[in-house]
Order: C-alpha cells, then sequence, then structure tokens
C-alpha cells in the first residue's frame, strides 16, 4: 500500500486505512507501524538497528552507507560523539543572531517563492556555514543535496553516483586544505579527531554527507509546511502574529501534524514477538504524529496543543535527530521574521509538492508581501 504514497499532496487517508489494519501490520513482506507507542518502543529498543543482524550493511542502494544514520553501536556512538559538540543546545544559541541576519535579509522582496527564496536558502547557507563549507560551493552542494534526498525514494541513479563522487572530491579539497589551515568549523574538528585516530578518512567524509544533508533537505520542509500551515488556518495566523513567542509551539505542531520525515525502518537483530530476525519494520512517523490514542483531535493543527508524549518528527532513542536544536532554532528565526517582516503574506499561485514519500514538503509555492 505504501507504494501508492508516492505523487501524493495527502498520505493521510493510505496512513488510515493502515491504521484499521492495527497497530502493527504487514505490507508487502514488511511489517509496518502507524502507533506511536509502538513506533516509540521499536526506535528505542537494541534489539532493532539499521544494519542486518550479522551487521552487513543491508543492500538498499544508499548514498550514505558511511555515515553514523547508518551504523549501529558501537561504530554510531563513536561517531556521533565526534559530531556532538557542533549541534550543542549552548552552541546553537550562540550562533541564533547570526540565523536571523540571514532570515531578515532573504525576506527583502516583495513577490518570491516561499522555498526557493527563503525555506531552501536558509538552512543551506546555515548548515554551510557550520560545517566550514565557502559560499563559492555552497550551489553545488546544494544541488547534490536535493540528489541525496531523492535516492531515498528512487534508489541510486547514475547522475546521483556522479553528483555523489564530485562531492566526494569537493570534501577531499576542503579536507585538505583544513588540515593545513585549521579554522573553526565541523570540517577542522573531524580533521583535527581523524589525525587522533578517532575516525577513518572515509567515516569523515560519510559524517560530512550525512549533516549536510540531514542539515537541509528536512529543514526546508519545516519552514514550508509551517508557512502553509498557518496560511491555511487564518485564526492561528493571526494568533501567532499577535504573539510572536508562540513561535516553538507553532514549530513543534508542524513537526508533529506535517513532518519533514515521514517514516524510517529497522531491522529486528533477534526474534522479537511477531517480528523474525533480519526482518524490516517501517515505522510511520507521519501517523504516529497523528495516532488518536495519543493526541485528542490527532488530524487538527492547534499551535496550542501540548505535545505529550513529544512527536516523533525527530525519531527516538539512539537515532533521535542530531540537528533537533538548530532545525528548532531555524524554524522559530525564519517564522518570526515572516510574521513580523509579511503579516499580510499570501499564496499567489499553485504549490509544486515534493514527489516523495519519505520527505514530505513543498518544492514551490509563490507568495506575495501583500
Ligand atoms: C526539521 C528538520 C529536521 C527533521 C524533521 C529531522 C529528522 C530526523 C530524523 C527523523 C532522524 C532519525 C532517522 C532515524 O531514526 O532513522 C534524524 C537524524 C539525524 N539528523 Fe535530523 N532532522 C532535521 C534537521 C536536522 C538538522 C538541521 C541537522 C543538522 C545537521 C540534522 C542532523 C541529523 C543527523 C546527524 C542525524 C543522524 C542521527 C543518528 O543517526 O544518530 N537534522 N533527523
Amino acid at each position: 500500500m505504501l507504494e501508492q504514497l508516492t505523487g501524493h499532496e495527502d498520505p493521510h487517508p493510505i496512513y488510515e486505512r493502515l491504521r484499521a489494519h492495527g497497530p502493527l501490520t504487514t505490507d508487502n513482506g514488511m511489517w509496518i507501524t502507524t502507533s506511536h507507542t509502538i513506533a516509540n518502543k521499536v526506535l528505542r529498543d537494541r534489539r532493532f538497528g539499521v544494519r542486518l543482524a550479522d551487521g552487513s550493511s543491508p543492500a538498499n542502494g544508499s548514498l550514505l552507507p558511511d555515515s553514523f544514520l547508518e551504523l549501529d553501536p558501537p561504530d554510531h556512538t563513536r561517531l556521533r560523539r565526534l559530531a556532538m559538540p557542533a549541534f550543542s543546545p549552548k552552541k546553537i544559541d550562540e550562533y541564533r543572531a547570526r540565523v536571523e541576519k540571514v532570515a531578515d535579509a532573504l525576506l527583502d522582496r516583495d513577490e518570491f517563492d516561499l522555498i526557493a527564496d527563503f525555506a531552501a536558502p536558509l538552512p543551506i547557507s546555515v548548515i554551510s556555514d557550520l560545517l566550514g563549507i565557502p559560499d563559492s560551493d555552497t550551489a553545488e552542494f546544494a544541488d547534490y543535496g536535493a540528489l541525496v534526498a531523492a535516492s531515498f525514494d528512487s534508489g541510486v541513479t547514475p547522475e546521483m553516483a556522479n553528483a555523489h563522487d564530485k562531492v566526494l572530491a569537493l570534501f577531499d579539497r576542503l579536507i585538505a586544505q583544513r588540515r593545513r589551515t585549521p579554522g573553526d568549523d565541523v570540517i577542522s574538528s573531524l580533521v583535527a579527531a581523524e589525525a587522533e585516530q578517532k575516525l577513518t578518512a572515509q567515516e569523515m567524509v560519510g559524517t560530512l554527507v550525512l549533516l549536510l544533508v540531514a542539515g537541509f533537505e528536512t529543514t526546508v520542509n519545516l519552514i514550508g509546511n509551517a508557512t502553509r500551515a498557518l496560511l491555511d488556518h487564518p485564526a492561528q495566523w493571526k494568533l501567532f502574529k499577535a504573539n510572536p513567542e508562540l513561535a516553538p509551539a507553532v514549530v513543534e505542531e508542524t513537526l508533529r501534524w506535517a513532518p519533514p520525515v515521514q517514516l524510517t525502518s529497522r531491522i529486528a537483530h533477534e526474534d522479537v514477538d511477531r517480528i523474525a530476525k533480519d526482518e524490516w519494520i517501517t515505522v510511520l512517523i507521519g501517523a504516529a504524529n497523528r495516532d488518536p490514542e495519543v493526541y485528542p483531535e490527532a488530524h487538527k493543527f492547534d499551535v496550542m496543543r501540548v505535545h505529550k508524549p513529544e512527536h516523533l518528527a525527530f525519531s527516538s532513542g539512539i537515532h533521535y535527530c542530531l540537528g533537533a536544536t538548530l532545525a528548532r532554532m531555524e524554524g522559530d528565526v525564519a517564522l518570526r521574521a515572516l510574521a513580523r517582516r509579511m503579516p499580510d503574506l499570501r499564496q499567489t499561485g499553485p504549490i509544486e509538492f515534493r514527489d516523495s514519500v519519505v520527505i514530505r514538503g513543498m518544492r514551490s509555492m509563490p507568495v506575495s508581501r501583500s
């Protein structure tokens, strides 16, 4: 049933059909859960991982096989620890003023595309800056990130493999440069860790590619989905404009109601109840976030909602999004800037949606300041 999701603007009718089969069901030989409780349990349960039980990589054509997103402990723990300091709440807080400046500059326009001109360039600029990618290379990295994100759905095409090789060469160049002249950026700190033999050169590139792609292919959709939800719910848009301190609440409700990452999966490392060793389970984040057992009126977008338990937009357990604090801050800054600078924002043309089952968001949304 999941393959029917391709090209659907609204996945929820299909999610609800799956939910009607029970909290844990099968589709095309794969286990699927729509339940928040089961999803959270699976994501936290060490009997499930992202590799096969013998530690080998599942052959699913990933462009990120050397990244810690696709590794189990102990390698996952070792590599995640090396990347963590750059994304600590303290570091992100120090970074906020720079993000505000970028957001403000991007909004110096009247007629524009919400995605191409605002929601995308903001996180691209932020993650490039954090990693230490010069402006001159940013566009190339951005095009590449979009291709990797597309590979989550369609597998790796020759075009993607080609772009991947180019980006590896770009990172190799930047790494060599930081070996000579270290700076205050993530590439430099990973280069230092490599010199202390805490990770291999291949793992370093894998980590950088993950941070780059995770850093903007998701946040663009948080900003886009939140803006669209607000414009589609004028009373809540009005409430937010009058109370900008509600920005974190708007961010959380968007993450619950329209999460940029709609699903993830795990592999059982041993038999767990009905799930046999090496079988896959797909966790439908988008459905779990609207589980009526957990959230009253789950389909309603309500920025005043109390989020207990936390939604699963950032996953759960050991792979919980490393960039969650950064993404929340970027969403907060972007939405406050829009509300302040563009209180009469309106849609001026048809929305184009991304054709993806994993990542949900818009490709384009023409808007005008007035
Ligand atoms: C709204 C924006 C974002 C969303 C919805 C999001 C969502 C997610 C999800 C669902 C996962 C876990 C996948 C799984 O469990 O299989 C994840 C992992 C990750 N995210 Fe994010 N993410 C966002 C922004 C960011 C940003 C800005 C960064 C910064 C670089 C980032 C870096 C990462 C990394 C490094 C991981 C891997 C964590 C691990 O495997 O331990 N993400 N993200």
